[in-house]
């Protein structure tokens, strides 16, 4: 019988600092994360300098700590993968450089994982997951792209936000709105109590071929509509939904063109917007019955977390793909 293979992931591209521990048979056996909002709420947004900081306060204890909730020790580890980027390059160095000297002094491999990969393999954690090819939208804070997925490593783009990201628009439509940071979970909880048909906003891009997307519009839409409103629990909720649906429409029309071009039948939908529950609903329902498949990672899977880390880095072992000793990481880079 084959030893089994155990990765510790790490992701700290951002303001989550996660740990993980992927069991090759058993699958996530060990998920620690601490999310540094507090920290940054204040600020109304991400302070990377803060970020970086509290990645190495942080970090040693949670590997500790996934290692025990696995009960391993550090022997028991094969290999260790970390994120090398796309996010901020202080925080990235963090995970980086701790998860690169840990699996030296280990003596295992090390493999640097592309954050965008990781969380696109997320969806492939679920036991209710497709085969390849897929077609996978990804939408996060810094991302907006419809990939044709033929196997793990081989992706085509097939479109892109030409401007913001998804999760962008979000953020700065909820401060707009006044909301605390991180904008999009509260834009979409306000979103709930109000009715997405009192505002009218634009569907960007849907007149014109492609599969690339365009959100800045829609926040000078929503700038619009706020300077023109007196603003009360009740139409702040209204602006929320009517925004909500524009964007999710607007992905919905887009993925569905995208499945029309590629004649794929499933579909995967990954990164922190994933989490939103009306985008969930909405593509579930329409593309159900349609004969399309949709899937989604779990809640915890959808925004930033180890255990996307860790798995996207169990592939990258299979393919013998090591990182180097001298560790390099990337604020941007392609998927
Ligand atoms: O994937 P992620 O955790 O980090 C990046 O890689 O960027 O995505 C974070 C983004 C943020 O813009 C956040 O506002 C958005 O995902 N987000 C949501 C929801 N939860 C997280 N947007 C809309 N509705 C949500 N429920
Ligand atoms: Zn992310």
């Amino acid at each position: 019988m084959s030893k089994p293979s155990l990765i510790l992931g790490i992701e700290t591209s951002c303001d989550e600092t996660a740990v993980a521990i992927y069991h090759n048979e058993r699958g996530i056996i060990a998920h620690q994360i601490h999310s540094q909002i507090e920290m940054h709420a204040g600020f109304g947004g991400v302070v990377p300098e803060l970020a970086s900081r509290d990645h190495v306060r942080k970090l040693p204890g949670l590997v500790t700590a996934a290692l025990e909730e696995a009960g391993c020790v550090s022997g028991g580890i094969t290999a260790v993968a970390y994120t090398m980027g796309p996010g901020l390059i202080g925080a990235l160095m963090v995970g980086a450089a701790f998860g690169r000297s840990l699996a030296y002094a280990w003596g295992v491999p090390a493999m640097a994982v592309h954050h965008m990969e990781a969380h696109l393999m997320a969806a492939l954690l679920e036991d209710d997951s497709p085969d390849y090819p897929f077609l996978a939208l990804l939408v996060s804070g810094g991302h907006t792209m419809l990939v044709h997925v033929s196997a793990f490593g081989q992706y085509a783009l097939l479109g892109e936000s030409l401007d913001d990201a998804v999760g962008e628009a979000f953020d700065k439509t909820a401060k707009l709105l006044g909301l605390p940071y991180p904008g999009g979970p509260v834009l979409a909880e306000l979103a709930r109590s109000g009715n997405d048909q009192a505002y009218r906003f634009s569907r960007p891009m849907l007149n014109r071929p492609g599969l690339d997307f365009s959100f800045s519009g829609l926040k000078t839409d929503a700038r619009r509509v706020i300077d023109s409103t007196v603003l009360t629990e009740q139409t702040k909720s209204d602006i929320a939904a009517s925004f909500e649906l524009a964007v999710v429409d607007t992905l919905y029309q887009k993925t569905k063109r995208a499945l029309a071009q590629t004649g794929l039948r499933d579909v995967v939908v990954v990164g922190g917007v994933s989490a939103n529950l009306r985008l969930r609903d909405m593509f579930k329902s329409a593309f159900s019955e349609q004969g399309v498949n949709v899937y989604y990672p779990r809640h915890a899977y959808c925004t930033d977390n180890g255990a996307m880390v860790a798995f996207a880095g169990y592939h990258r072992f299979k393919c013998s793909d090591f990182s180097p000793l001298s560790i390099q990481v990337k604020p941007r880079c392609p998927l």
